[in-house]
This record gives C-alpha cells, sequence and structure tokens, in this order.
C-alpha cells in the first residue's frame, strides 16, 4: 500500500502524505512515489497546481529514520537515495505548488515548504529542522532558501538547535503566506490552489521559473547530499539513530 496518496481535481492535484501512524515519516519509496508524482503533475497539461498535505495530526516528521539506519548499513551510496529523485523534481518544478501544513513539520517537512509557492500553517503547527541533532546535514537547498527566508541567524538556529517553530512565528518569520485554525487549513489551502487555477498557466511558469534557478537549486542539492551523506555513514549519525529508537538523548562525547 502507497503511504503517499494522489488525487486530481479541477486542475489541483493534491499530493498527501498518508502514513499517520508514523507522523507521515517519509520513507525512501515514498520518495519515489513522491518525484513520479511531482514530474507527472509538471507533464500534465491537466495539472496547474500542485497541493501537498497530509493525513492525521502531523504534515510529516521528516526522513524515516530507519531508513536512514539501515541505508547507512547497506553500503547504498547516499547519494543514490530515491530522496534526490524528489528534491530533482521540486528543482525542476515550474507549475505553482501550495503546502497545507498542520502539527509536527521536521527536516524535510519544512524544508519542502522553501519550495512551495503559497504555503498555508496552522496556527499551533510545530516546525523545526533538527539536522544537526541527528549528526547529519541540511538539505532540499534549505542552506540557501532558509536563510533567504528568515536571514541567517535564525536559519543556523533553526539548523544546530533544531528547537521548533509554531505556526505564527513561521508566518511572522515569511515562511507562510497564511496562518490559520488548524481546521481551516486544508480548505484554505485549497481556496488559495483554486484561484492560482485559474490563473494563466504560461505565465506562472514562467514567473516561477524567473524566481527560482532550478540549475542552482539541484546543484546545491547534490552539493548538500555530498555532506549529508558523508554524515549518514559517521559515528555520531549511527549514535544519534539508536537514541531516536532508543527514546534518549544522544551521547556525542
Ligand atoms: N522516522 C521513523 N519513525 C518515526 C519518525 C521518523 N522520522 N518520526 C516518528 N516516528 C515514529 C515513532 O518512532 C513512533 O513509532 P512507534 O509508534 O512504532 O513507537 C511513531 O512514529 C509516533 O511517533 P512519536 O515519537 O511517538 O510521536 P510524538 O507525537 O511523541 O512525537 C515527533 C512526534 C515528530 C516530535 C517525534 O516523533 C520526532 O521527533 N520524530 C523524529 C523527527 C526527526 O528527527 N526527523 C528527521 C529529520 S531529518
Amino acid at each position: 500500500m502507497s503511504h503517499i496518496k494522489t488525487e486530481l481535481s479541477d486542475g489541483i492535484l493534491s499530493i498527501r502524505f498518508a502514513r499517520a501512524d508514523k507522523k507521515n515519516a517519509i520513507t525512501q519509496a515514498m520518495y519515489g512515489d513522491l518525484a513520479r508524482a511531482v514530474v507527472a503533475g509538471q507533464d500534465d497539461p491537466g495539472v496547474r497546481v500542485i497541493v501537498f498535505g497530509a493525513e492525521g495530526d502531523s504534515f510529516s516528521a521528516g526522513n524515516d529514520i530507519g531508513d536512514f539506519a539501515s541505508i547507512a548499513m547497506s553500503g547504498t551510496r547516499p547519494t543514490d537515495m530515491a530522496v534526490f529523485d524528489f528534491l530533482k523534481s521540486l528543482a525542476y518544478l515550474d507549475k505553482p505548488a501550495v503546502a497545507a501544513v498542520r502539527g509536527r513539520a521536521v527536516g524535510i517537512g519544512l524544508t519542502l515548504l522553501l519550495h512551495c509557492d503559497l504555503v498555508v500553517v496552522a496556527e499551533d503547527a510545530l516546525l523545526s529542522t533538527p539536522f544537526v541533532n541527528l549528526a547529519l546535514a541540511p538539505e532540499a537547498a534549505s542552506t540557501l532558501l532558509l536563510p533567504m527566508a528568515v536571514g541567517h541567524q535564525r536559519a543556523f538556529e533553526l539548523f544546530a538547535l533544531g528547537e521548533p517553530i509554531d505556526g505564527r512565528t513561521a508566518h511572522a518569520w515569511g515562511l507562510a503566506n497564511r496562518c490559520v485554525a488548524s481546521a481551516e487549513v486544508d480548505a484554505e489551502a485549497r481556496r488559495l490552489a483554486g484561484l492560482l487555477a485559474r490563473r494563466a498557466p504560461g505565465s506562472l511558469a514562467g514567473t516561477k521559473r524567473l524566481m527560482r534557478d532550478a540549475e542552482r537549486l539541484w546543484a546545491l542539492m547534490q552539493a548538500e547530499g555530498e555532506v549529508f551523506g558523508a554524515q549518514m555513514l559517521s559515528p555520531e549519525a549511527r549514535e544519534a539513530f539508536t537514541a531516536f529508537f532508543e527514546k534518549r538523548a544522544p551521547n556525542f562525547g
């Protein structure tokens, strides 16, 4: 059963995380499904807008940490991970993307928002990028896009201390267009997507292409991936993954 659900109606392609029991943590199989869904959306003239959303109480708890641990042990080159197919699809997406964020948005659950053009957050959502807590490194071109959005110091604190900010703060910092009650997030995202779906598609795509340098973003994603991959195989990351599943704080010595 796929943990990614897609549905197309009125020109709006909805892509939803559907692994609520694991807080929508994303496995490599899910990244593969996400990449295929985004590329199909990009190629299908019937798709005017993509909306990322989620089932359950969390947008996404980020990368599946068990997956990381098994990739680190399997000898697979980290840069061959399916996550890079998804990241590439985001870098080159020139159709508008909207995100509907309730509950937790961790790691790529937040960095994905940097590739969305309109973001709706719940007031009580909790967003974090605890890459350093996991002895990893930022991804998804967030080393460029997060400081651009919120400034160096705030971005560094998010990366290095990994503490969450709530939806109101995310909105105040410029990470979201709208901040609404949790129950209204999906409807507001759908309303905004409906507006975009009625705009001139060529003009929207041209605007988005001019605002984002896809080649540069993809190059940066790959450069980040080298550091991320090296960290994934490190003893400090092994300690962080083990600590997560043992429900204790990591000991980095
Ligand atoms: N990878 C793998 N499993 C995860 C996960 C992840 N990123 N996030 C949550 N889960 C699993 C938990 O292990 C738990 O599984 P179990 O029921 O089999 O024990 C289940 O999802 C529910 O999570 P739990 O931690 O009990 O929920 P919570 O409400 O107390 O906390 C989070 C939610 C998101 C704050 C917490 O799960 C968390 O910190 N997850 C890790 C986030 C992270 O560091 N992601 C990687 C970023 S690069």
